[in-house]
């Protein structure tokens, strides 16, 4: 028997001598582009960079129009916005996700409808989703969530047939693609999240993607104060950012992002389809390596997911084969192991202290049918529930930037937790 780093024993790594890969990547081209705008003065509306990201990005996203803003939960409010969803719509999206896809819906005043989860990919269940459909229902919002893609043909056809819009929270998806189609160029848009964990960053930022005209003016003055985008126009993508000056086109804010922040995403975005290619490839020798251990099972990866873009490593866990084990203890055994935390999902909407409707009375009792429909304990989630409180390991996306040892390192950590489970059961 080996003593686990948790009881004291020695770690699989010993991540003082060697740290895991850093994230974010940067180098001297992120600090060229960041002297570059400082000193020209240009630091945020419709600059050179923001206007080049977003070509680029919708290029890469295979879209007529991207629109860069501030951050991944402002994206999904201007989406809805854009849909017109607002006063007791209903929108359907997964119970296990980030809070910001639920919470922007009840920023527009409609109505967040959970559903639950495929077991083996996380992802919303389109079964589920037929459910849940009712007269009031206007969009679904899919969440492509840590390395798996939602049934996008399922969804379109279920959306189709009932005339739903479909919002992809791509948050986690920078270039992974479907069928050969990129996330974010299947429903009617696409939001991204640039936030510091993604793997693509800027710090905080976010965009939306869409081959709709309309929709993508709608989303260009959302983010821009309500200003219509003359320069915009059906045939050609976002414009050099030049705005009629007859007043407002739609009431808004300002979600813009900054000039700093497409600079850094620029440099970021020319890295990525390489980086992306060495997570998918370290992702799927890994997944061998681990599904081979009894109780560790790994994501199902779809036959028609051409591409993977990791946001996490993640796979499920089953304490019966691990002598009784909790998961928590697992995952704790495993942090000590490898010196980067094994975490869970996110939590279950119904049970997150971060999304709680009825903490604002002020802004969301619109009527007492409206309250009652938004309270998330409505809603159970059985699955979601399992996965989160009993199955789930997930682990930071860098560790899919090392090499074939590395990969080799986590999968002799879990099996030698697998070989001494019994002294901290
Ligand atoms: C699935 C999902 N949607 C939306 C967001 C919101 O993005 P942001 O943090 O950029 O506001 C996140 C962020 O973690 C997310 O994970």
């Amino acid at each position: 028997m080996k003593t686990l780093a948790i009881l004291g024993g020695p770690p699989q790594r010993d991540v003082k001598v060697s740290p895991w890969p850093k994230w974010p990547v940067w180098d001297h081209n992120e600090e060229r582009a960041l002297i570059e705008t400082l000193n020209s003065g240009v630091w945020s509306y419709n600059g050179p960079k923001e206007t080049e990201f977003d070509r680029m990005f919708a290029e890469f996203t295979g879209v007529k129009y991207a629109i860069s803003a501030a951050n991944g939960t402002v994206t999904l409010q201007m989406s809805l916005e854009a849909c017109g969803i607002g006063i007791g719509d209903e929108v359907i999206l997964p119970g296990l996700t980030w809070q910001a896809t639920a919470a922007t819906i009840l920023d527009v005043n409609a109505i967040p409808v959970f559903v639950d989860v495929c077991e083996d990919t996380w992802c919303i269940d389109p079964a589920e989703i037929e459910k849940a459909i009712t007269p009031r229902t206007k969009a679904i919002i899919p969440v492509h969530l840590y390395g798996s893609f939602c049934d996008m043909d399922e969804i379109m056809r279920i959306a189709g047939k009932h005339n739903l819009f479909v919002i992809e929270d791509c948050a986690h998806k920078h270039g992974g693609e479907w069928n050969g189609k990129k996330a974010g160029s299947i429903g009617d848009i696409g939001s991204f999240s640039f936030q510091l964990s993604k793997h693509l960053t800027a710090g905080e930022g976010g965009a939306v993607t869409s081959n709709n005209f309309e929709l993508a003016e709608k989303l260009d003055a959302l983010r821009n104060c309500g200003r219509r985008p003359v320069a915009m126009d059906s045939s050609v993508d976002k414009g050099a950012g030049q705005y009629a000056d007859q007043g407002n086109f739609i009431q808004s804010g300002n979600f813009r992002i900054t000039e700093f922040q497409a600079a850094i995403l620029i440099e970021g975005l020319k890295r990525m389809p390489e980086q992306n290619r060495v997570r998918d490839e370290n992702g799927i020798y890994l997944n061998s390596l681990i599904s081979i251990i009894p109780g560790i099972r790994a994501m199902r990866r779809d036959k028609r997911e051409t591409k993977e873009a990791y946001f996490n490593f993640a796979f499920r866990y089953n304490k019966s084969e691990f002598k009784g084990l909790p998961v928590d203890k697992f995952r704790a055994a495993l942090t000590a192991e490898i010196g980067i935390e094994a975490a869970p999902s996110y939590i279950p909407l119904n049970k997150c202290s971060l999304y709680v409707p009825h903490t604002k009375p002020t802004r969301y009792k619109l009527t007492d049918d409206y309250w009652r429909s938004i309270d998330p304990q409505r809603f159970t989630l059985p699955v979601c529930d399992r996965i989160y409180f009993e199955e789930s390991v997930c682990i930071h996306h860098k560790i899919l930037m090392g090499s074939k040892a590395d990969m080799e390192l986590i999968a002799e950590a879990i099996r030698k937790i697998y070989d001494n489970a019994e002294s901290i059961c």
